[in-house]
C-alpha cells in the first residue's frame, strides 16, 4: 500500500476547507485504505484526508492503534450534546513532536456514513469526542495550534523549523 505524504503545518494547504464526498466509489475506498496505512504507518490515532492534500470529508480513526477496528468517518457532522469544556493533551501528525493542552466541549453527537456509506448516530465523550473534533476541525482548515495564544504559536512555528534543519 502506498504510504502519503502528510502535509506539514504551517503548509498552507491545511488550510484548505473540504468538500463532501458525493459517492463512495472504488476510488475513495483506495484513498481510504491508504489513508489508514499512513496514520498507522506515523503512529497517528486519527487523520484527515486534508492533511494528505485531498480536500473531502473524510477522516480515518483507530483509537486502541491496534489495527483491529479502524474507524470510517464520511461527511461527518456534530451536534454538542454537551458544552462543558474538558482539556486533554493534544497532537497531531501535521505538527509533530507537539503536545499542548485544548479545551473542547465535552459530549457531541456524531452523525456520519462510514465507509461502506451508511449513515449512523453515535454519541461520543472523552478520547473519541476530542478526536472527532480534531478532525473534523482538519477538514475545516483548522488547527489545534488556533485554539493556543498567538506567542505560544510563533514558539512552537519556532521549535518546528529548528527540528527540520
Ligand atoms: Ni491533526
Amino acid at each position: 500500500m502506498p504510504i502519503l505524504s502528510i502535509l506539514q503545518y504551517p503548509d498552507s494547504r491545511l488550510r484548505l476547507k473540504a468538500a463532501p464526498v458525493e459517492n463512495i466509489d472504488e476510488k475513495i475506498q483506495k484513498l481510504i485504505t491508504n489513508m489508514l496505512e499512513t496514520m498507522w504507518d506515523a503512529n497517528g490515532i486519527g487523520l484527515a484526508a486534508t492533511q494528505v492534500d485531498v480536500q473531502q470529508r473524510i477522516i480515518v480513526m483507530d483509537l486502541q492503534g491496534d489495527r483491529i477496528n479502524p474507524r470510517v468517518f464520511i461527511n461527518a457532522e456534530l451536534a454538542i450534546l454537551d458544552k462543558t469544556p474538558s482539556s486533554f493533551d493534544e497532537g497531531c501528525l501535521s505538527i509533530p513532536e507537539v503536545v499542548e493542552t485544548v479545551e473542547r466541549p465535552s459530549k457531541v453527537l456524531i452523525s456520519a456514513m462510514d465507509g461502506e456509506g451508511k449513515w449512523f448516530e453515535e454519541e461520543a465523550e472523552g478520547l473519541l469526542a476530542v478526536c472527532i473534533q480534531h478532525e473534523i476541525d482538519h477538514l475545516d482548515g483548522k488547527l489545534f495550534v488556533d485554539y493556543l495564544s498567538s506567542v505560544r504559536r510563533q514558539r512552537i512555528r519556532k521549535q518546528l523549523k529548528k527540528n527540520r534543519t
